[in-house]
């Protein structure tokens, strides 16, 4: 459980706040993904959750954050760091090792895991993330979505129940952005782990992720499931966040009265959604 109260942080030498009175709850299990233009504060954000901020980067930081009940300054990284596992934004600054097996091992070794619980944190590791072939490679022979599946079991071996990553599949294609997602979801569903990700890629994260939270100048100005956010579209517009034109599709419609279920992402839905409305009739009485 992740528990955020009027958090305002400002980077040492920065010209303002990088976050401001930010109030956030996180449920263990949940899967939110965290959207808004550049400079919003996102990275900020989960720098606040995995203890960067104000461990790492100090300033000035009022307010509290709270995770598993620890308090984040009370804690130090170290600590923090058993609790949440990260995936920063720049993957090949993350990686230590130069085989794909050893930067799983590294992690194991290091965060002090008895020596004989490490063969099967290993394998459980590459086993979740499909990589058992790719264990003896080399990192620099890999693709962009093999070194993320990489450094995402390395974080899951070490069995944080938070893993915060910070645009994972910005290098990505979409194929390999959506094995990511798939990844993420089986160790959500299957093992509870907590995702917190910032992406741009807002189709793929409006059909995987349960809650969306959008920042806009170190504000979190909307938070909730990702149909109650995908709702608010004026407000994402000035945030500066497109949405998926299926979206703002059904809140025309929505608003015309013509369509009451709830705010459609994907093309699939909006199949539902007009297949509904057709069957209904209402289309025939309402102009859009
Ligand atoms: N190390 C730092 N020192 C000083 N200011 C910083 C530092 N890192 C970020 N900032 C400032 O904090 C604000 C929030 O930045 P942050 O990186 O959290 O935004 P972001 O939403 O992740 O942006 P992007 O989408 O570009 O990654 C920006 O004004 C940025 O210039
Ligand atoms: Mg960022």
């Amino acid at each position: 459980m992740i528990s955020i109260r009027s958090l305002t942080f400002r980077y040492r030498g920065g010209g303002r706040d990088a976050l401001s009175s930010v109030n956030l709850e996180v449920p263990d299990g949940d899967f939110i993904g965290i959207i808004g233009p550049s400079g919003a504060g996102k990275t900020t954000l989960t720098y606040a959750i995995n203890g960067v901020v104000p461990h790492h980067f100090p300033g000035d930081f009022y307010g509290e954050v709270r995770i598993n009940g620890l308090d984040s300054i009370d804690a130090g990284s170290e600590e923090l760091a058993r609790h949440v596992g990260s995936v920063f934004q720049d993957i090949d600054g993350q990686m230590v090792a130069s085989v794909a097996e050893d930067e799983i091992l590294f992690g194991l070794e290091n965060f002090g895991v008895p020596r004989k619980d490490i063969p099967g944190r290993l394998e459980e590791a590459l086993s979740a993330a499909g990589i058992e072939n790719l264990r003896d490679r080399s990192l620099s022979s890999l693709s962009g979505g093999q070194k993320q599946k990489v450094a995402i079991a390395a974080i899951t071996a070490l069995r944080p129940s938070i893993i915060v990553l910070d645009e994972p599949t910005g290098e990505l294609d979409p194929a390999s952005s959506r094995r990511v997602f798939e990844f993420l979801r089986k160790l959500n569903t299957e093992q509870g782990i907590t995702i917190i990700i910032v992406e741009q890629k807002i189709m793929l994260l409006c059909e995987f992720a349960k809650r969306l939270a959008v920042m806009d100048r170190g504000t979190l100005v909307l938070e909730g499931s990702v149909a109650e956010v995908l709702q608010e579209g004026e407000r994402l517009e000035e945030a500066g966040v497109n949405i998926p034109r299926v979206s703002t599709l059904a809140r025309r419609l929505r608003a015309g009265g013509i369509y009451s279920g709830p705010v459609v992402s994907n093309l699939g839905e909006g199949e539902t959604m007009i297949r509904s409305i057709l069957k209904s009739g209402s289309a025939k009485h309402a102009a859009f």
